[in-house]
C-alpha cells in the first residue's frame, strides 16, 4: 500500500490532482490517497467550485496560508507543510504544475527524506522572469520521479542533466479533467445565462503579472480587446488580480464603453461550457492553450513564449505576444478561417488515460 499525499495549491492544480485521487480510490487496496490543500487560493470561486465541480471531497488536511508576496507565500508553506508531512509520513508526495505550493512542498519533502514525483514535469518557457519557470526549474531538479505530458519536456529534462531513469513520458492528467467533464457541461446554462450563441463569441482571460500588472502593457491589451470586440463579444472571466489591476489603472470605463463583458471568475464547468463553444480564445493562461487544442478552438495566447510548444506545433495555439497591433491582427486572421475541427492533431497521450499511467509508474518506481 502506497500513502501518497497530493498537493493541491491553486486553482490550475485541481483539474490535475482530482483525476489522480480517482484513480488511486479505484486501486484502494494499492494507494491511499490524502488530499492537502495549501489555501493559496482560498476564494470559494477559485477553490471551493472546483472541488465541487470535479467531483472531489473536502481536502483531508487545510494548511489555509492565503496571499502574500512569493517569499511569505512559500516560507508560509513551507512551515504550514513541514509538521504534516513529519505525522503522515507518506511514501510520495505527488506535486503538480509549477506554483508555489508545487516547490514549497516539494522543498520540505526532499529535506525529509520523502520521494517527490512532479507531475507535468520538464516545460520550459526559458523565461526566467516568470515565477513559474523558476519553480518549474527547482522542482524538477528535486523530484525522484519526473512525469512529462510531451515528448520536448523529456527533452528539456535530459538537457538539464536529470537522469533519463527518472524520466517517464505518461501524458496530459489535466485533459482527463476535461475528457471526463464534457458531458456533464454541455448540460451548463452559462451561455443561455450570458446570452450568447455558439461559434458567435470570444473569450478572454489574463493573470499573468508581466500582461496585468504593467500598466501600458495591460491597457494596450485592453486596447486590441476593445476593437475586437467590434467583431464580436468578448467574455473575460476576471482573475482577482486583475480585478484589482482594472481599477488600479482606471481601465473600467474604456472596457464598459466596449463589447468587452467581464463576468466573475466561473467553475470548472461552466468555464468548459464557455470556451467549447467559443469562436476565439485569447489568453495568458498555460492549461488553456492545451484545452482549446484538444478542442481544436483557435487559442490566440498573448505571451512571448510558452512552455507548451507542442499546442503551437500540433494544435490550436498561436503565439501573439502583447503588442496591440499583432493581437488585433492575429484575431482578425484568426476570424476568417473556420474553426478547426476533429481529433487529427491532438499531441499523444492526451487519451485520458494519463492518471491510469501515473498510478502504474508509482507503483513500479
Ligand atoms: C497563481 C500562480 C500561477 C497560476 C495562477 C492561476 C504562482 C507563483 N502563481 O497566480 O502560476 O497560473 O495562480 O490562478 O504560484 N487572490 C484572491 N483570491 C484567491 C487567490 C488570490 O483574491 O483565492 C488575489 C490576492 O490578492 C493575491 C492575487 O490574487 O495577491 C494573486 O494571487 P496569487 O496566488 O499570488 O497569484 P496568481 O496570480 O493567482
Amino acid at each position: 500500500m502506497l500513502k501518497v499525499l497530493l498537493i493541491a495549491g491553486a486553482r490550475p492544480n485541481f483539474m490535475k490532482v482530482a483525476p489522480i485521487y480517482a484513480e488511486m480510490k479505484r486501486r484502494s487496496a494499492a494507494f491511499e490517497p490524502v488530499i492537502v490543500h495549501t489555501g493559496q487560493h482560498y476564494d470559494a470561486a477559485m477553490s471551493d467550485a472546483f472541488f465541487n465541480d470535479l467531483g472531489m471531497p473536502k481536502p483531508d488536511v487545510y494548511l489555509g496560508v492565503g496571499s502574500g508576496s512569493h517569499a511569505v507565500q512559500t516560507a508560509r508553506i513551507m512551515t504550514e507543510f513541514e509538521p504534516v508531512l513529519l505525522e503522515q509520513r507518506p511514501d510520495w508526495v505527488l506535486v503538480v504544475g509549477d506554483v508555489n505550493s508545487t516547490i514549497a512542498c516539494a522543498l520540505v519533502a526532499v529535506k525529509l527524506g520523502v520521494k517527490v514525483v512532479h507531475v507535468e514535469a520538464g516545460l520550459r518557457s526559458r523565461d526566467r522572469a516568470m515565477p513559474e519557470e523558476i519553480n518549474r526549474i527547482l522542482t524538477d531538479s528535486i523530484s525522484d520521479l519526473l512525469l512529462t505530458t510531451s515528448q520536448d519536456a523529456d527533452q528539456n529534462l535530459k538537457a538539464e542533466g536529470i537522469p533519463a531513469e527518472k524520466i517517464r513520458f505518461v501524458g496530459n492528467v489535466m485533459i482527463d479533467s476535461l475528457r471526463e467533464h464534457l458531458k456533464v457541461a454541455a448540460a451548463s446554462d452559462i451561455r443561455e445565462k450570458l446570452d450568447v450563441a455558439e461559434g458567435e463569441y470570444a473569450v478572454c482571460t489574463l493573470h499573468r503579472p508581466s500582461n496585468v500588472d504593467d500598466k501600458p502593457v495591460f491597457s494596450g491589451i485592453i486596447n486590441a480587446l476593445a476593437k475586437i470586440s467590434g467583431r464580436l463579444p468578448i467574455i473575460f472571466p476576471v482573475h482577482p488580480r486583475t480585478r484589482s489591476k482594472i481599477d488600479e489603472f482606471d481601465l473600467a470605463e474604456q472596457i464598459s464603453a466596449s463589447n468587452i463583458r467581464l463576468i466573475d471568475p466561473l467553475g470548472y464547468i461552466d468555464f468548459m461550457r464557455l470556451y467549447s463553444g467559443a469562436r476565439l480564445v485569447l489568453t495568458d493562461s498555460g492549461g488553456l492553450q492545451e484545452e482549446t487544442t484538444v478542442l481544436g478552438i483557435p487559442c490566440l495566447t498573448l505571451r512571448e513564449n510558452t512552455e507548451r510548444p507542442v499546442t503551437i506545433e500540433l494544435g490550436t495555439n498561436i503565439l501573439v505576444g502583447t503588442d496591440p497591433v499583432k493581437i488585433e491582427r492575429a484575431a482578425c486572421e484568426a476570424l476568417e478561417k473556420d474553426r478547426i475541427a476533429g481529433t487529427a492533431n491532438i499531441p499523444p497521450f492526451w487519451d485520458g488515460n494519463a492518471a491510469r499511467r501515473i498510478c502504474d509508474e508509482l507503483i513500479s518506481s
